[in-house]
């Protein structure tokens, strides 16, 4: 059976999107299901996140660029972005996703996580069709009220449908209630009553940090990463949360997890 593509896609920057996928793709190895992170991004901030400099340089400097998936750790795989995306004419950008999903075959992945940019260009519409499921990762602000407003009407003017699967609320200790005006606040209760809500990612800026020195997810920070006593017992939750969520997103999409997945599979 083909992998599920699944797509995480804001018409905003800075929404979360990359550090989302970074986080879940890690969770689902740890789960045991092999996972494709293709990022289809050409500012390419989750490569980045993935791979150091000089692998880097390799994979921009390659002919043609950024067509080798790179094996990041057990069961995880990188399809590789770069400025060159942003170029892609029409058979380019149908051959790009023709390459994620023979690197999703040749990896045997049971899941594919699509990192999208910001906007609605060709290859981010191309995707959004390809995709079986598409995920939108939300801030909780009005920029983020406006902007599904924005998407619901342009997911609607494409020529088939979008498969939505849900929103994700990121950051939610941006104190929800104390900035925000009333009507902000309501707004986003309702979106988190409908039927199309999942899962809230807290905000955690200070273990994002050390995450990106180790080149570790959150959850998988040590000590000897920075993270002592009370930040280690919070990089710790941070791996609840993302376990929850990709749990929540493995049922919704009806995706067979290989085992009943236990804490003790989850990297502390
Ligand atoms: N849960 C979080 N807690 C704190 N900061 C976050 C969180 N998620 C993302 N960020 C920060 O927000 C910024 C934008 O995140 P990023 O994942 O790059 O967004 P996008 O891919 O949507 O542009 C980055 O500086 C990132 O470190
Ligand atoms: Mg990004």
């Amino acid at each position: 059976m083909n992998a599920p593509l699944i797509a995480f896609f804001n018409n905003r920057v800075a929404a979360g999107k990359s550090t989302l996928v970074y986080h879940l793709a890690w969770m689902y190895a740890d789960l045991g299901v092999p996972v494709l992170v293709a990022d289809l991004d050409p500012q390419a901030r989750l490569t980045a996140t993935f791979v150091d400099d000089e692998a880097l340089e390799e994979v921009w400097g390659a002919d043609p660029p950024c067509t080798r998936f790179q094996v990041i750790g057990e069961g995880l795989a990188l399809l590789p972005s770069g400025i060159h995306l942003s170029m892609l004419d029409e058979p380019g950008i149908r051959n790009r996703l023709d390459l994620v999903r023979s690197a999703a075959e040749t990896r045997q992945a049971g899941i594919v996580l699509m990192n999208l940019g910001p906007g609605f260009d060709p290859l981010n519409r191309a995707a959004l069709l390809a995709a079986d499921h598409v995920l939108v990762p939300l801030p909780p602000d009005r920029q983020s009220l406006a902007t599904l407003a924005v998407l619901g009407d342009a997911f609607q003017a494409m020529p088939e449908p979008v498969r939505l699967l849900g929103y994700i609320l990121l950051r939610r200790s941006v104190r929800l209630g104390q900035p925000m005006s009333t009507q902000l606040w309501s707004a986003i209760q309702l979106l988190m009553s409908g039927p199309e809500w999942f899962a809230t990612i807290r905000e955690y800026p200070g273990l994002l940090s050390l995450a990106h020195e180790a080149r570790r997810p959150t959850f998988q920070l040590k000590p000897g990463d920075g993270a002592m006593a009370s930040l280690l017992k919070a990089a710790q939750d941070t791996g609840k949360e993302y376990r929850t969520l990709a749990l929540a997103i493995a049922s919704r999409a009806k995706l067979e997890l290989p085992i009943e997945p236990s804490p003790a599979r989850i990297s502390s």
